[in-house]
């Protein structure tokens, strides 16, 4: 007879691939009913509700490493809450209940519900501030870009690894005036910059799948908790990505290290930022290239969901159908 020895801790995880998927679904559905509304606030703290309230049924003892800030200004899914019904493994949590507050409140492509699951003292405790960030996906020689090279440095060795030229690339870059001069250095080289207006967790995870989305490449500053998710999703994934904490002040840097944070200038890579095995999913809020947004239909509801697991690589795609529609009028 064969024996089987199953690992315990990968049993759960397996389960929990799939419990997280209701987590961002619930989350994704409550703040699309609130698109187009021009209320950035409400639209999130019904995200924020939804997600928390999920998360509490969940068999974990998890804890939020990356919330919706520290606990003094935020009275839910705060950095050190707990969260889960505390019957099952010690795990760290990273929310985005609304990753694109702007872009649900003026129904634009690309808000998204995004959570992060990762074996318990794994995630980097990042404050809320913001993080420069550079990303490019899988297949890839290590070191081929760097956050310190300067963005046309990085588009030439990107191109001639990829067996092209500068004019075969195109960065995907937040569209902000702090990034005006390197918009102006890439298109310089001649490669392309696509801009977007938010939504850069999103942006990050567009480099690991260039035939389909086109881009190659990820740069410029954006938030820290994004960019721990993003890390997250590319540890899932595959691709490279650094990040660095922008720690400006006397007052950012006494909260960094509050935190943890030993060296402010620290060079963060994926699994500096995700040092052990995690599961992440993120669902459509309104349509976006990645994931189609919330439809509501009579009796039913269509979310979208992508749900990735780093221990093995794994990515789903899931389209639900939801009927137990009593459950989501209670968000
Ligand atoms: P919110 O959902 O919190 O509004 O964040 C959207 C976002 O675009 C992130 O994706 C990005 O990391 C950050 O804001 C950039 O910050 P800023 O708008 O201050 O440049």
């Amino acid at each position: 007879m064969v024996s089987i020895t199953v690992q315990p801790g990968l049993v759960i995880e397996r389960v929990l691939s799939i419990e997280i998927v209701r987590v961002t679904e619930r989350a994704a559905v409550s703040a699309a009913r609130l698109r187009g509304r021009g209320d950035e606030k409400a639209a999130d703290q019904a995200a924020v509700d939804a997600m928390r309230r999920e998360l509490n049924n969940l068999p974990i003892d998890g804890t939020v490493m990356i919330g919706e800030g520290e606990r003094d200004e935020a009275p839910m899914l705060f950095i050190g809450e707990t969260v889960g019904n505390k019957t099952g493994p010690q795990v760290d949590i990273a929310v985005d209940p609304l990753e694109g507050t702007t872009l649900c409140a003026k129904d634009m492509p690309g808000a998204i519900a995004v959570m992060a699951m990762a074996e318990g003292g794994t995630l980097l405790n990042a404050p809320d501030v913001y993080m420069e960030k550079i990303a490019i996906g899988p297949g890839y020689p290590q070191g081929v870009v760097d956050l310190d090279a300067p963005a046309d440095e990085n588009v030439r060795s990107l191109a001639k690894a990829k067996g092209g030229k500068p004019q075969d690339i195109t960065a995907l870059i937040l569209d902000r005036p702090r990034h005006a001069d390197m918009i102006a250095a890439v298109r310089k080289v001649g490669a392309a910059v696509r801009l977007i207006t938010d939504g850069d967790v999103a942006g990050v995870i567009h480099t690991a799948d260039p035939k389909n989305t086109g881009i190659d490449i990820y740069m410029g500053i954006g938030g820290a908790p994004e960019g721990v998710l993003a890390a997250a999703a590319l540890r899932c994934i595959g691709g490279q990505m650094q990040g660095r904490l922008v720690l400006d002040t006397d007052e950012k840097r006494a909260r960094a290290a509050k935190m943890g944070v030993k060296d402010p200038k620290q060079k963060y890579s994926i699994t500096d930022m995700v040092r052990g095995d995690c599961i992440v999913s993120a669902t459509g809020v309104t349509d976006g290239s990645m994931l189609r947004g919330v439809r509501f239909e009579n009796d039913r509801i269509y979310t979208h969901t992508v749900v990735m697991r780093s221990i093995t690589g794994t990515v789903r795609w899931i389209e639900a159908e939801h009927r137990q529609l009593e459950k989501f009028h209670l968000d």
